[in-house]
């Protein structure tokens, strides 16, 4: 077969041990031609695909960022583009397309299918919020970040009695903010499934204060928002392609309130794409990497529409569609044991 290979939507540690565990897994097990597709839809619409050989994916395992490159870019947007992609499926003779992407680019992926695309998909994202498999490659990485992160700040603030914000990415959901606020002995965490207000955040902070304790560590997902604002926060006020409001900068507006009502002084850290950059850690080069080998055999099978997903301990799959219909949210006994640790 003609196997295509892509990534797109932000980049999540582990695209490069993907793309090499297709690439490997169709050359060795299926003597298929694979072909890399650049910047994610872009590629397709440009012709832009360079083939991908044994000694092309070679040494890429614990690389960050992804050797294809990868776009937000949204092919939907044109009627124009949609056609581009499919005459160039035809020309280079694709059989099958491998996208390794989050909810916008199977949803793009689901498009093209209805004009004949075959896909699989392979579920990445920092966020660990696609529904269907229980986690996604990045998250794992980005959490490490995050908890290291988070360590660092508990020993300057308690050398300086102060407060300190940490911001993390989870747009939806917060489960960057849970694990490693439980992993990093965060003192309150604030994600978008857990609704909260000020007041109480603030006197939280106060009760601890009075309890001895002259520092406090608070982690917010920059999708989280307090009731009383009512809506999602975004510094820039941008939107990309996909509609979605380009977050960030939650946590300098908690910040503020927090030593305006508690009068502790209080800083803010953005940890923001440090969290997607960088090698992959161990867990995520493997998880990336089954996922890659199972998408590859996802393709000779002709499950087109599937996306490889990790059910407990094992691979297995599950429909796009399905894997579309909602996020996964931050399972709340996890968030119960995390806030035994407040205050
Ligand atoms: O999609 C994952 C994610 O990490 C979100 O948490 C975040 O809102 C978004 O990417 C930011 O991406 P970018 O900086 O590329 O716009």
């Amino acid at each position: 077969m003609r196997v295509g290979v892509l990534t797109g939507g932000g980049d999540s540690p582990g695209l490069n041990p993907a793309i090499r565990a297709v690439t490997r897994r169709c050359i060795t097990e299926y003597d298929d031609h694979v072909l890399g597709i650049k910047n994610g839809w872009d590629g397709l619409i440009n012709g832009d695909v360079e083939p991908l050989s044994l000694y092309s994916v070679s040494g890429i395992l614990p690389k960050g960022g992804t050797i294809l490159g990868t776009s937000r870019h949204n092919p939907l947007n044109k009627e124009d583009n949609i056609q581009r992609i499919m005459q160039n499926v035809r020309r280079y003779e694709l059989d099958a397309v491998v996208a390794i992407g989050g909810d916008d680019t199977f949803l793009v992926a689901e498009k093209l299918a209805e004009r004949g695309l075959n896909y699989i998909g392979i579920p990445k994202t920092i966020d660990n919020d696609l529904g269907g498999t229980d986690m996604t490659f990045g998250f794992d990485t980005a959490v490490t970040v995050a908890a290291d992160a988070i360590d660092r700040l508990h020993t300057t603030a308690e050398a300086h009695h102060r407060v300190i914000v940490v911001e993390v990415m989870g747009r939806l959901t917060g489960w960057i903010a849970v694990t490693a606020g439980i992993a990093g002995g965060a003192d309150c965490i604030l994600i978008p499934e857990v609704p909260f207000t000020m007041d109480e955040t603030c006197d939280m902070l106060t009760k601890r204060h009075k309890h001895g304790k002259n520092f406090s560590i608070v982690v917010v997902a920059e999708g989280a928002y307090p009731k009383e604002m009512g809506k999602l926060y975004s510094k820039t006020g941008k939107v990309d392609e996909y509609g979605h409001l380009v977050l960030g900068g939650i946590g300098e507006v908690i910040a503020k309130q927090i030593e305006e009502h508690t009068g502790m002084e209080t800083r803010t850290v953005v940890l923001g794409l440090l969290q997607r950059g960088g090698s992959p850690t161990p867990y995520d080069r493997v998880l990336a990497t089954r996922c890659g080998v199972h998408a590859a055999d996802l393709v000779h099978q002709q499950k087109f529409g599937y996306m490889s997903a990790l059910r407990g301990t094992q691979m297995t799959e599950c429909k796009v569609s399905e894997s579309l219909r909602t996020p996964r949210a931050v399972d709340q006994k996890l968030y119960q044991v995390a806030s035994v640790f407040f205050g």
